[in-house]
């Protein structure tokens, strides 16, 4: 293994530290995704973390502590934002009553008392100025309320947040959940101890936030393939008019280097060779499947083509290791969704080692019902992005160390 992510792995995890008796905050990731009526549309998140609550319960915790942010906030409460909405989920998926903690400073005797199976919910942590700041005075505050700290917010874990990263130094006992250590334990295997070829599948709007991922894994890589409106930059950079399309002009040097680095270190780039354009996002009346080098006057490109599709997925077909990270196309409408779609089910029907960074891409993976035949789907968008850029995520960094590492 590689230095960074042998050091994650290096971390005491919960099965490590003895909760019986004793006050157990766990920081999870509920940002989960919700429509206007506030209905929860995807509840893996809260699903993923049950392993480590319902592990603190089978052993005596004296009382367990959930803390999770959820949405963008600005530092004050914001009804919008509330885990109200949340709790009831969380209740029901537990099986067990969760008691929402409105201000954890006003509840704290109440969380310090003594009584098996008192399970709270803190409000929001984004609610407090200090969360994303770090504040120390926060952390310290959170830190009084438990004996033992356990990280299980994978998804929010590449944030050097309060609750993630500053409650470590003040706490004596700091952990990862079983969440945290199985996504290590699925990136590893993928990264580095691969059975080849290894594919790259990436997606997504934009090359400049993937540019960091791209050149950390060229050397790794056996088949770089690129879709979604990225992809468009890198057709420009063969000197294709890709018209109304969305690319990133002051990327396009970017992307000839990034091919030319490719052809360098033997990995194999597949590009989209036709693409669905359309004159309208919004109101698509006319749309059409063009070599990707034919982009009409006007329009612009919003999905793989079939050709494509069929060329993307003879790729993957013939790879034994398959890491997929940004949707192909603008996969939320159903026009545009086929290539996406379509590349999902193809990965999921090889016979390889298939591993999806959260965020977008989990999210069309589940649309298109692939979930189940995927290895393993990661529950962190931008935290699966960091990791396979090979970087130490905060949310380990602090943690606890097992003896042998
Ligand atoms: C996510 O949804 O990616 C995580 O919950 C982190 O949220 P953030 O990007 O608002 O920090």
């Amino acid at each position: 293994m590689t230095s960074n992510i042998r050091f994650m792995d290096g971390v005491k995890s919960l099965k490590d530290v003895d909760v019986d008796g004793k006050r157990v905050l766990i920081r999870v990731d509920f940002n989960v995704p919700v429509d206007s009526h506030n209905n929860i549309s995807d509840d893996r998140r809260i699903k993923a973390a049950l392993p480590t609550i319902n592990y603190c319960i089978d052993h005596n915790a004296c009382s367990i502590t959930l803390v999770t942010h959820f949405g963008r906030p600005k530092g004050a409460y914001d009804e919008k934002y509330s885990l109200k909405h949340i709790r009831k989920r969380v209740e029901r998926l537990l099986g067990k009553k969760v008691v929402f903690v409105d201000d954890f400073e006003e509840s704290k005797d109440e969380i310090a008392t003594c009584s098996l199976e008192r399970i709270f919910l803190l409000e929001n942590i984004r609610f407090y100025e200090g969360e994303k700041k770090n504040d120390e005075t926060l952390s310290k505050k959170l830190a009084s309320i438990c004996d033992i700290y356990v990280n299980d917010a994978f998804g929010t874990s590449h944030r050097e947040h309060a609750s993630t990263f500053g409650i470590t130094n003040f706490v004596d006992t700091k952990v990862a959940g079983f969440l945290m250590m199985r996504e290590i334990e699925a990136f590893s295997k993928a990264l580095e101890e691969p059975v080849r070829p290894i594919a790259l599948v990436i997606g997504g709007a934009k090359i400049s936030t993937k540019i960091t991922l791209l050149e950390a894994v060229l050397k790794k890589i056996d088949k770089l393939i690129i879709g979604g409106a990225m992809s468009n930059t890198f057709l420009k950079a063969l000197g294709y008019d890709m018209k109304k399309s969305l690319y990133e002009d002051e990327y396009v040097q970017t992307a000839s280097k990034v091919l030319k680095e490719a052809r360098l270190n033997g990995v194999n780039v597949y590009l989209p060779v036709d693409i669905v354009i359309t004159d309208n996002v919004e109101n698509p009346v006319d749309v059409k499947v063009v070599p990707s080098q034919d982009v009409l006057d006007g329009f612009m490109a919003v999905d793989i083509g079939p050709a494509t599709v069929k060329l993307f997925s003879e790729a993957v077909a013939l790879s034994n290791t398959i890491i997929w990270n940004g949707p192909m196309g603008i996969y939320e409408q159903d026009k545009f969704s086929k290539g996406t779609f379509k590349l999902a089910s193809a990965i999921a029907d090889c016979y390889a080692y298939t591993i999806v960074g959260g965020g977008d891409t989990a999210d069309a993976v589940d649309r298109c019902g692939e979930s189940s035949n995927f290895s393993f789907i990661s529950t962190g968008g931008g935290a699966s992005l960091e990791l396979l850029e090979g970087k130490i995520l905060p949310g380990f960094k602090n943690l606890d160390r097992k003896e042998e590492y």
